[in-house]
């Protein structure tokens, strides 16, 4: 006994089934040459002459967005400054976000915190994790004020960097900060990082 009865009924689902098969085998058929063409085009890019937005970096685009400095101090520009030039513009340019003496205020706590990472309350500021000295200097010239980046000269971002790690009783307050001696800051937590890529 089939299962489809009566028998017509079974005829006629295995006729709807082929036909609707063969159609799509036929529509495939009819795309082959078109399949082919796509398969047998060059690649869009090497005939287009762009996506027709953007312009290329000319040198002096490059040259004005490589300031990077290493954690080895390499890029540091000339000039210097010590944590009594840093003091006055600490106050008038980062007090407001990051509180008198580098803490309490809305943004990160920069000073304080040494010894902290593995206890309970780990802070992380300047003194307790940045693992170098150089690399504060490209943070603050790229980044910091946040509501005005870049806008600091390079001796003022040695000064208030400066204070900054005076703060962090890491240096002393005439200490002049330059590219020779930036690099030379031994910070706290100098090995307490795992290189990702030994
Ligand atoms: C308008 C608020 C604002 C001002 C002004 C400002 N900062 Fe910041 N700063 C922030 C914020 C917000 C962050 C956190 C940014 C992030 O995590 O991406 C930050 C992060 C930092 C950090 C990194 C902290 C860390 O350990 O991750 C440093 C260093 C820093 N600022 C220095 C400065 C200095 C120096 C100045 C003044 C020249 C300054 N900031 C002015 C808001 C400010």
């Amino acid at each position: 006994m089939s299962i489809c009865e009566p028998a017509p009924c079974t005829g006629y689902r295995i006729s709807a089934a082929r036909s609707t098969s063969r159609n799509r085998f036929s529509i495939q058929r009819r795309m082959y040459p078109l399949l082919l063409a796509v398969l047998m085009a060059p690649p869009v890019a090497a005939v287009s002459p762009g996506f027709g937005w953007g312009v290329p970096a000319s040198p002096e685009d490059i040259r004005a967005n490589d300031y990077l400095v290493t954690k080895d101090g390499v890029g540091l520009p000339p000039g210097g400054g010590t944590a009594l030039e840093g003091e006055l513009l600490y106050r008038q340019r980062c007090e407001k976000c990051h509180g008198s003496l580098g803490r309490g205020a809305s943004a990160e706590e920069l000073v304080g915190g040494i010894g902290s990472l593995s206890s309970e309350n780990p802070d992380r500021t300047i003194g307790s994790y940045w693992p170098y000295a150089p690399t504060l200097f490209d943070y603050i010239r790229r980044a910091m004020p946040i509501d005005a980046p870049l806008s600091l000269t390079d001796p003022e971002v040695y000064a208030v960097a400066a204070y900054l790690l005076y703060l962090n009783h890491l240096i002393s307050e005439t200490q002049v900060m330059d590219a020779q001696s930036l690099p030379r800051v031994v910070m706290p937590n100098r090995n307490g990082f795992v290189p990702a890529f030994p």
